[in-house]
């Protein structure tokens, strides 16, 4: 099932809701939602006649005042069909006294050829790289969490470690898309004495045949700043690309300043910009 029949099913099943804003006949904007363990991931979209201030205004608004109630948090993103309206939006929102903040992420990506392989930079010594499936799923998100706790992109998928296991499980069990073992290394250390332990992993998926989203690059604060990030990257880039993927992508926050200097330095580049807005109840 395509997203736009697996969108129709979820509305109609109730699974996703809806709120229009349509004047006789006129059908101005839509705002779906989908919610889970109070927070929503919601999506504005603007027709070819929607106008910000007469039908984006007034959904948000509605969102608000209809569901903020059972709430903890509401992620907004944006579309429209005229670039000139998505212009208009992002503009005119911080104007409307919303209680919203603002991040902006971007999208990137990069494609993969045999003929150029990524390179394979060495890791320092004392330290080798595995699977992220060698590991338990409870063990992986400890990582993960702890690795996001300085982040600016902390926050935006898991609030609790144990959300984020959930969160993994889920990319694991390739409940998103199809999930990729070959581009989903880890990095570990192993000690003198024989021990090992896990400093970090990326994880990716097959979003449609050859096209890969690389959904968690995490590495633990001790072990950065020493090419371990690009070495772990690359290794999963060389992997994807052995899998037959020819483009990859994978999404950060603008503030996210180390982790957009490691995507330039492997080959990504800037294709689209999104802002998110986002609303968290009053604790
Ligand atoms: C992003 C992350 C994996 C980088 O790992 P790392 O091992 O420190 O990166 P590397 O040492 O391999 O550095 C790669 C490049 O980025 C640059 N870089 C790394 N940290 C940086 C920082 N804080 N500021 C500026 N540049 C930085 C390095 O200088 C290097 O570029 P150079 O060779 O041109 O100098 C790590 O910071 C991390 O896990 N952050 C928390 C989780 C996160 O935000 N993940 C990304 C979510 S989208």
């Amino acid at each position: 099932m395509g997203w736009v029949e697996d969108t129709v099913e979820s509305l109609r099943s109730g699974r996703m809701l809806a709120l229009i804003s349509a004047v006789d006949g006129r059908v101005g904007g839509l705002l779906i939602h989908t919610t889970r363990r109070g927070r929503a991931f919601t999506h504005l979209f603007l027709t070819s006649v929607g106008d910000p201030e007469l039908d984006a205004l007034p959904l948000i608004r509605s969102l608000i005042a209809t569901y903020s109630e059972n709430l903890r948090r509401i992620d907004l993103t944006f579309s429209a069909v005229l670039a000139r309206t998505e212009e208009e939006i992002r503009r005119q929102f911080p104007t409307w006294g919303l209680p919203f903040r603002f991040l902006e992420r971007q999208r990137m990506s990069r494609t993969l050829d045999s003929a150029t392989p990524p390179p394979q930079p060495p890791l320092p010594s004392g330290f080798r790289f595995g699977s992220a499936t060698d590991f338990p799923v409870s063990l992986l998100a400890a990582v993960d969490f702890s690795a996001f706790e300085d982040s600016p992109d902390r926050g935006l998928v898991a609030e609790s470690v144990e959300e984020d296991e959930r969160i993994l499980t889920d990319i694991l069990a390739g409940e998103l898309s199809p999930f990729l073992k070959d581009g989903s290394p880890s990095v570990i250390q192993v000690f003198d004495g024989g021990g090992e332990s896990l400093l970090g992993f990326v994880l990716s998926v097959e979003l449609t045949p050859g096209n890969a989203l690389i959904v968690d690059v995490a590495l633990l604060l001790e072990s950065r700043g020493r090419g371990v990030g690009y070495a772990l990257l690359s290794r999963a880039l060389r992997g994807l690309l052995a899998r037959g993927i020819r483009e990859v992508a994978l999404w950060v926050t603008l503030e996210n300043v180390a982790a957009i200097h490691l995507y330039e330095k492997a080959g990504f580049r800037v294709i689209q910009k999104e802002p998110i807005y986002i609303w968290e109840a009053s604790r």
